[in-house]
């Protein structure tokens, strides 16, 4: 037996009790109300991004419109798989995602803004990307080697959420030059 791990017999009587946790076992490593409460926000954040993408979506109008709309959806639908995955990894967690509406703003990092016209929803939603890239980066360091799951989750998370940035900000550049 090497010297880091828990001897059989503890390995053992440890998974027999608190059987009703599921995934969860005396091996988790973070403070899970506090990566809860953080899902939670990360949550938030993904649904209000999804609102305002669609929102944007649908008020893109105007020459040129056309492709940059069909880029939001596109985030629309990303932001609404992110939302999904964090909410299965909450429940696998042993913790009720929130779906209230009332809530959602207060919670999320990012917030709901409109824009009349297509280079202001761009600018809108970059900032938004880049506030989620840097919450996301800052939780994954915060989470360590503490919870490899849930790292690795928002690790992909914020991979697609670089790419939207930088999608966003060819289009802004598009649409200036243009
Ligand atoms: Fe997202
Ligand atoms: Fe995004």
């Amino acid at each position: 037996m090497s010297d880091f791990m828990t001897d059989i017999e503890t390995l053992r009587r440890n998974a027999r009790a608190n059987i009703e946790k599921g995934p969860v076992t005396e091996s988790y490593a973070a403070d899970l109300p506090r990566v809860l409460d953080v899902l939670q926000q990360a949550l938030a954040t993904e649904l209000v991004c999804v609102l305002r993408y669609r929102q944007h979506y649908h008020a893109a109008t105007g020459m040129n419109s056309e492709p940059v709309a069909a880029e939001f959806l596109e985030h629309a639908q990303e932001e609404q798989d992110h939302a999904d995955r964090i909410a299965e990894r909450m429940g696998q967690l042993g913790g009720t995602p929130d779906f209230n509406p009332d809530t959602l703003t207060a919670k999320a990092h990012s917030e709901y803004r409109t824009a009349d016209d297509l280079i202001d929803m761009v600018k809108e939603d970059l900032v938004a990307e880049r506030i989620a890239i840097a919450s996301y980066t800052e939780i994954i360091n915060w989470l360590g080697d503490k919870d490899p799951t849930t790292r690795r989750l928002l690790e992909g998370i914020l991979a697609v959420e670089e790419e939207h940035a930088d999608d966003l900000l060819t289009l802004m550049e598009t649409q200036l030059s243009s």
